[in-house]
This record gives structure tokens, sequence and C-alpha cells, in this order.
């Protein structure tokens, strides 16, 4: 298998991921390889006419992210039988959740819930949440700009951030088990992503984030919203541009209570 500057021996069949793992070669994998983020894709420059053909997963991502090109191919699903030269398309590190100190937790369709608390205070973890929310902007902007002959559409996001009190655990049965947040907290940052698409804008957040993050109010809009499921309206702030969050968090802002926090 070949890289740009690199080429490794493997045994045959083993997956294109698989094998930049084993011989540590950067490559973006968003996912954890199962055929979601589409950010492992890879441009096949050998011949690849004897490459296996896409599995209806892995062409069905690959034409969510307008992947017409046949050279394109997912390097978790691909699986060459014989030699193949690749060159990954995305930049290695582009998991803007970890980089402010939380955790990807579970991907559902295209989407992914972010832990932040799992080991730092409450404010921190809203401040650790807001930041991986305009680090996340800023990813996709440039991820858009640098791709832009490569994708039909932009990128398109929307972000929910919520706090609170949530069950941490394995979740599961025997040998499936995940480990997992469970709570009110996890569904309504869920609703307020899903409302970001009705709201026409990229970020929506809680009034309780905001304030236990100690972040000042202006340029975010507010607002009173109904969320499926709860009795009370809830009052929301919201961002057309994520990226205006980092200028709004006060890095002196420390706060010394220990619950769990979920975003
Ligand atoms: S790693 Fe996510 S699609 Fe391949």
């Amino acid at each position: 298998m070949s890289y740009p500057g690199k080429q490794v021996r493997v045994p045959k069949g083993l997956g294109i991921l698989e094998a930049s793992l084993r011989f540590k070669v950067p490559h973006a994998s968003v996912c954890g390889g199962r055929a979601r983020c589409s950010t492992c894709r890879v441009r096949v420059v050998s011949d690849g006419a004897s490459l296996p053909r896409p599995s209806r997963r892995e062409a069905f991502v690959l034409d969510r992210v307008g992947a017409g090109d046949p050279s394109i191919r997912l390097a978790c699903q691909l699986r060459p039988q014989t030699d193949v030269a690749v060159i990954p398309i995305l930049p290695p590190h582009i998991g803007a959740v970890t980089e402010a100190g939380g955790q990807p937790n579970q991907f559902v369709g295209d989407g992914v819930l972010a832990l932040f608390g799992l080991d730092v205070d409450r404010g921190t973890a809203c401040r650790q949440a807001l930041r991986a929310a305009s680090l996340m902007a800023s990813k996709v902007a440039y991820l858009n700009h640098q791709f832009a002959t490569e994708v039909r559409d932009p990128i398109q996001y929307g972000i929910g951030i919520h706090a609170g009190e949530v069950i941490v655990g394995d979740i599961g049965f025997r040998d499936r088990t995940v480990f997992t947040a469970l709570g009110d907290a996890v569904n309504v940052a869920a609703r307020l992503q899903d409302m970001t698409k009705t709201l026409e804008c990229r970020v929506m957040l809680s009034e309780e984030v905001a304030s236990t993050a100690g972040i000042t109010l202006d340029l975010l809009k507010r607002q009173r919203i109904e969320i499926r499921g709860r009795v009370e309206p809830m009052t929301v702030l919201t961002a057309e541009d994520p990226t205006v969050l980092a200028g709004l968090i006060d890095p002196q802002g420390e706060t010394s209570e220990t619950e769990l926090e979920v975003a």
C-alpha cells in the first residue's frame, strides 16, 4: 500500500484505514471506521480496475458527500486485494471536540453526541463545549474552502448545547455495552440541534449553558422556544456564526461545582 512518501506491506484484504492505523500514517477517521463520517476518504491514484466495487453503504456515503469521482473511496471500507496507491483527502486532525477537552461519544446517523465534564467542573465543561462549537465552525469553513472542488455542496451543520445532570456508564447487555450518557440534558441538546434548521442558525445553546460558562451575551440572539416533551418554554441563545463563541468565553471564569455535565 502506498501513501504519499510512504510504502507499507500489508496482508491482502486489509482495509486501508486499518493499514494507516497499524503503520501510524496520519488519517482522519471521525466515526472510527463505521462508514458514517466520510472523513477517511482517499483518492486512489494507482490503477483502480482490480479494486472491489463500493458496497451499498460505501456508495451511499460517498454519494451523500457528492464524491461522484470513482477514484474517491472510503478508506475504512476499501479492502484491496492488490497493490494500491492512495492519497488521504482530508487533513488528519479535524476532531474539534477532543481539541477543546470533550469526548466524541455516539454517532447517530450523520450526527455526533459529544460529552463534556467527565473530568472537569461544570463551568469548565460549558466553556469547553462552546470552544468546541467555535472550533468546529472554523474547521468546517476551512474544509469547505479547501475542498470546494471535491464536494458538490458545502458541508452544512447545526450544533445544540445543553447542560444538566445525566447518568453515564456502560449501557447495554453482556459484551454489547457502550459507554454513553442518558438523561434529559442529552435529549434537549439533540432537540436544540434539530431546531437550528428551522430557526436558521448554526448553534443554539440553552441559557443555562451560557450562564454556567459565564459568557457575555452580546452578539447572541435570545429567544423563548417550545421544546417537545417539556412543559415550560426554554430560553435559548443562537448565533449564525459559532466562531463568535470563542470571543465570548471568559478564560478566568472558574467555578467550584463538580456536577457532571453533558452538552
Ligand atoms: S472513518 Fe468514518 S467513514 Fe470511514
